[in-house]
């Protein structure tokens, strides 16, 4: 067979034309959301008044293998899609292992991650309920970016509510929010009650996504034609992920190529959850076995740390209750430069995976993950966003461990996006003025305390 070129890249007509629904293959379903105030299963009306309709229904649908994506959106995918898949060669020699290391290159679009995925499908269907508006929370500003970008599409008015600390750290994010047409507020802001009541409680507060959530929930139920959409954590925005996965095995096949190892960097869930998807299929109907392995903030550990337990999405405790592993919705985590992956849950399909034995995790320090960084922008000339730099060092890791045993594994890592937002990031590193704070027993115990107590589920 010919050499494995360095960049594949499938042709317009080889895109996937439909999503891939991961809970219609699960042995076992994740528990279901419940309504905050009754405590039952949520049903799709009790999720219209915060979310479009049909994104409610994809929210709830665990049957239907596959949905089909909309042909706007299709054609929208085609301006920044088929992403390549990368064959880390420079990486591979650095390293002197025997693994073949591949990515999926996300960043190729002005958002710079693969937000855009999800943004576009959750805009469409906005539009074609005739929503006169959106609101949205955004941590590191990939998905408020994201989301303006497909709002402007649209014509749609956005209202972001971005975490303090990364709307401090990046203030270039802001304007490209602004220049397409979004409004923006740091949070906590005074512009809503959860907002102002968040900073009566915690003045000098950083800011986290649940809190930035809860603002952007409160503004959607009290706007009239306003719905919330989110980026990451909901099972609709996994299903739109899933053309990440869908089209990496695509080109995987095209060289007869399988991975062994799947990495990637864990926010809320929602790249990990798109790039396991066919590969998870498989495994769950027993075609093939592939690790797959998430990568987690030390700072920020809801899966290797957290408990398994329903929790509000939120910090001012206004969502569903979902059962994820959690750090409790009132942790705050330290101020990390890693925006994307600080929030303190965990997506309720991967959480159940994992609980379940199909997928394991570890969680990484800061400096180790920009060590890491640094290394790959080097080798492979693309600067890495610090969210993606988990994947990376859990690849490498990945990686070394074949130079230990000879193995020749084939290991495949999700690159979700570009780092030239986060140069306060990189000069914090190369100063040595970054630091890495890990979470005692005691700092976890206080968010578990925050943990909603119901009636007969979760005394
Ligand atoms: C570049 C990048 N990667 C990863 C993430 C983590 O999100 P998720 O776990 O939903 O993929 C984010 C979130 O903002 C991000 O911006």
């Amino acid at each position: 067979m010919a050499k494995i070129p360095h960049r594949i890249y499938l042709s317009e007509e080889q895109m996937p034309k439909q999503w891939y629904n991961l809970r219609a293959d699960m042995k076992e379903l994740p528990e279901p959301v419940l309504n905050p105030q009754t405590f039952k299963p949520a049903t799709v009306e009790d999720l219209y008044p915060v979310f479009c309709e049909k994104l409610a229904q994809q929210e709830l649908d665990d049957k239907t293998h596959y949905i089909d994506i909309p042909e706007e959106v299709q054609e929208f995918y085609k301006m920044y899609r088929p992403s390549p898949l990368i064959r880390a060669y420079n990486l591979e020699k650095y390293l002197d292992t025997p693994a073949k290391i591949y990515f999926k290159f996300e960043g190729n679009n002005t958002s710079g991650s693969h937000k855009l995925n999800s943004a576009i499908a959750q805009a469409y269907y906005a539009k074609e309920q005739g929503l006169t508006s959106l609101t949205t929370e955004t941590g590191a500003g990939q998905w408020g970016t994201a989301l303006s970008e497909a709002c402007a599409y649209y014509n749609i008015p956005l209202t972001v509510f971005m975490v303090k600390c990364s709307y401090e750290q990046k203030p270039f994010r802001r304007a490209v929010i602004e220049t397409f047409d979004a409004m923006i507020h740091p949070s906590p802001s005074t512009n809503t009650a959860a907002g102002r009541a968040i900073l009566e409680a915690n003045p000098n507060t950083t800011g986290s996504l649940g809190c930035a959530i809860s603002e952007a929930v409160e503004k959607a139920v009290t706007t009239e034609g306003c719905k919330y959409v989110l980026g990451s954590v909901l099972n609709q925005v996994l299903l739109h992920q899933s053309i990440i996965g869908e089209e990496c095995k695509i080109a995987m096949e095209m060289f007869d190529e399988y991975p062994d190892v799947i990495v990637g960097c864990a926010g809320g869930g929602s790249n990990l959850g798109g790039l396991i998807a066919p590969f998870m299929r498989d495994k769950l109907t027993g075609k093939a076995n592939p690790r797959m392995v998430a990568v987690e903030p030390a700072s920020c550990p809801s899966l290797t740390r957290g408990r398994y337990a329903y929790d509000f999405c939120d910090t001012g405790k206004i969502t569903p209750l979902a059962k994820m592993y959690t750090l409790g919705c009132e942790y705050v985590p330290s101020a990390n430069h890693a925006g994307g992956l600080r929030y303190h849950g965990m997506s309720p399909i991967l959480s159940k995976l994992y609980h379940d034995g199909y997928m394991e995790a570890i969680s990484v320090e800061q400096t180790k993950v920009f060590e890491a960084a640094v290394l790959f922008a080097k080798q492979e000339t693309i600067l890495p966003a610090p969210e993606s730099a988990h994947a990376i060092l859990g690849a490498i890791q990945e990686a070394q461990k074949c130079k230990e045993t000879g193995e020749a594994k084939t290991i495949l890592f999700g690159l979700t996006g570009t780092g030239y937002f986060d140069m306060t990031a990189y000069d914090s590193y190369r100063s040595g003025k970054m630091s890495d704070y890990i979470p005692t027993d005691e700092d976890l115990q206080k968010g578990f305390h925050g943990l909603p107590k119901i009636p007969g589920i979760q005394e």
